[in-house]
């Protein structure tokens, strides 16, 4: 059984796309032990509580120093038994000590096909509004394993989208959403419960 760490901080349509394919059972063997947000606003924690999963807030406010916030979510991380953190929409850069103690068992989901529109900067709407300014034709979702680097990390899965005549950053964004990012974020999760993702000089192999 693979013990899932959801990290959020807002609306939480990655973490429901997560939470359906399990009880669709279309992601098997896999269970989310907490859904973590560094924002007691988000929604995604009422989703959450709406499926029966444990929901916690860690704000950063309430720490003395970054390191301490850290420390907390770290803390929390490890003691739920997490095996796979899946970082669902969550907006806070994830520090090297989780990093190196999670090496290749960290996911994100971003908004466009890396290596495009990602890097320092390039968040939520922010990378359709880049997109759009390009005028690029395609642009999708890549679900990448986090390293050091900002959007660095070995590629899992990409899917591409068509851009429209017309759109606007929300519309893409949420044409991305549906088209490409619910579908392989699972996906993804799936091939990693079933031992089928293996990190080989910076790059994954997928096994059948
Ligand atoms: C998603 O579009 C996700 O790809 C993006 O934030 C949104 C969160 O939506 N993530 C990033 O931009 C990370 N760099 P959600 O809370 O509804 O899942």
């Amino acid at each position: 059984m693979l013990n899932v760490t959801v990290l959020v901080s807002g609306g939480g349509t990655n973490l429901q796309a997560i939470i359906d394919a399990i009880s669709e059972g279309k992601i098997t063997d896999t269970r989310i032990v907490q859904v973590i947000s560094n924002n007691p606003g988000a929604y995604a924690l009422e989703r959450a509580a709406k499926a029966g999963i444990k929901g916690i807030c860690i704000s950063p406010k309430r720490f003395e120093s970054r390191a301490d916030f850290y420390d907390a979510l770290l803390k929390q991380i490890d003691d739920a038994g997490t095996d796979l953190i899946v970082l669902a929409g969550f907006m806070v850069v994830v520090p090297p000590s989780i990093i190196s103690k999670f090496r290749n068992r960290i996911i994100n989901i971003h908004p466009s096909l890396i290596p495009s529109f990602c890097g320092t900067g390039y968040y939520g709407l922010r990378v359709h509004e880049a997109a759009l300014a390009k005028g690029v034709k395609v642009s999708g979702a890549t679900c990448h394993f986090v390293d050091e680097g900002t959007d660095t990390g070995p590629i899992i899965l990409q899917k591409a989208v068509e851009v429209l005549p017309g759109d606007t950053p929300e519309i893409l964004q949420r044409r991305i959403m549906e088209q490409a990012e619910w579908k392989i974020m699972p996906e993804a999760i799936q091939l990693i419960a079933h031992g089928r993702v293996k990190v080989e000089d910076g790059r994954t192999v997928i096994s059948e």
